[in-house]
């Protein structure tokens, strides 16, 4: 049986016709930058998120960069976030001359531990990025009040976790701003790059629509220096045909992930499984954990299931963070998920028999393997 890790032509023929009008709407208006497609897609995906404002830019990753640029965010500055997640998070900090100050997760929830934190301010800090990581929201009441105390911005890489919830509140609606990615494996994916900043201030929406247009206000009278952040209006059309069907796609993925914990709990096997420690688990990434993560992946390979290492290396070790100083060890916490964890097929077009097949075959690879491995070693 063949399990990709993600089946995006099985989703886009479950909405073909709805997709295509979309993209069909935006040749006929030849609207292809910003404009009302893109304002419709704000509003959505703001109320989605209960959040006031909604301004679409070119990427998650352009997304962080422009809230660090909104508030002047540069040399000499330090941000405070998780050694533990996509690179744009500490790549759009160092890219502004700020330097990422990194604090460990805690290894139930691959989240900010929230608990470091204070130990990391100093007079430079100026900011935190919590990332709600595989689409479960970061423990946001003590990044908060932190932030709240020391007088830091809080922006919320909400890239992988749209529509999830801490204590009834969504995704980018807590801290000062929100980044969402339609990158097209995410839960909400366009058919290219492309995100959303969420806000419920006011001023701070009118800095970034004017940021992502290079700064001008108006056109050709450049107020700040900004740069090319802007949504299209092709990205913004796919991503609003497909919102309806969100809150559809979410129940699947975490039925998948129900069946998954049920079939691998049961199982006496040396695995460790996602905790659900927030409200609504969007589960963007199943993600369990074990010891021989490489062994297994090339099991599952060999048996036709794709799965995927989120993230072999922890930010702090990547070469381009040399000058950081930091070494192995560091961030132990990070340095184990990132050698342990494997994410599992979970997307909502994945049937209970290729689930079945998935958790199956794990089990015959630990069954087999680990106590042999064990064996190995302690002789
Ligand atoms: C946690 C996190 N932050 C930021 C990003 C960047 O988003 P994009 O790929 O849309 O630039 C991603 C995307 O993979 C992500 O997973």
């Amino acid at each position: 049986m063949n399990v990709p890790l993600l089946d995006l032509k099985a989703q886009y023929l479950s909405i073909k016709p709805e997709v295509d009008a979309a993209i069909a709407e935006v040749l006929e208006s030849q609207h292809f930058i910003l404009g009302p497609k893109v304002e419709q897609c704000e509003k959505a995906i703001a109320a989605y998120s209960k959040c006031s404002y909604g301004i679409g830019v070119s990427s998650g990753s352009d997304a962080l960069l422009a809230c660090l640029m909104a508030e002047n965010i540069g040399g000499g500055d330090e941000v405070i976030t998780t050694p533990y997640s996509f690179f744009a998070t500490a790549g759009a900090i160092a890219r502004l001359g700020a330097t990422p100050v990194f604090v460990d997760i805690d290894p139930q929830t691959y989240n900010l531990d929230t608990s470091e934190i204070l130990s990391k301010i100093t007079p430079k800090s100026r900011a935190i990025i919590p990332v709600h990581l595989y689409g479960q929201m970061a423990d946001m009441d003590p990044v908060m009040a932190v932030a709240r105390e020391h007088g830091l911005i809080v922006i919320e890489d909400a890239a992988q976790a749209i529509g999830s919830e801490y204590k009834g509140r969504r995704a980018g609606s807590i801290g000062h701003y929100g980044c969402f990615s339609f990158f097209p494996s995410k839960n909400l994916g366009g058919a290219g790059d492309g995100g959303m900043v969420v806000t419920n201030d006011a001023q701070r929406a009118e800095r970034l629509r004017c940021l992502r247009g290079h700064g001008a206000k108006p056109k050709y009278y450049h107020k700040i220096v900004g740069g090319n952040f802007r949504l299209d209006a092709i990205q913004a059309a796919i991503v609003s045909a497909k919102l309806p069907h969100l809150d559809a796609w979410t129940a699947a993925r975490q039925r998948n992930a129900q069946r998954y914990d049920q079939l691998l709990g049961e199982a006496s096997v040396p695995i460790g499984l996602p905790i659900v420690a927030t409200d609504r688990h969007i589960f963007n990434q199943y993600v369990i954990r074990v010891t021989n993560r490489d062994q297994l992946q090339a099991y599952l390979k060999q048996k036709g299931v794709g799965t995927e290492v989120y993230y072999p290396v922890p930010l702090h070790l990547q070469e381009c963070f040399a000058y950081l100083g930091h070494k192995t060890g560091a961030f132990p916490e990070s340095e184990r998920a990132s050698k342990e964890t494997l994410a599992l097929p979970v997307d909502p077009e994945l049937t209970e028999a290729q689930a079945r097949f998935v958790a199956e075959c794990v089990c015959e690879f630990l069954d087999r393997e680990v106590p042999a491995l064990a064996g190995a070693q302690s002789r």
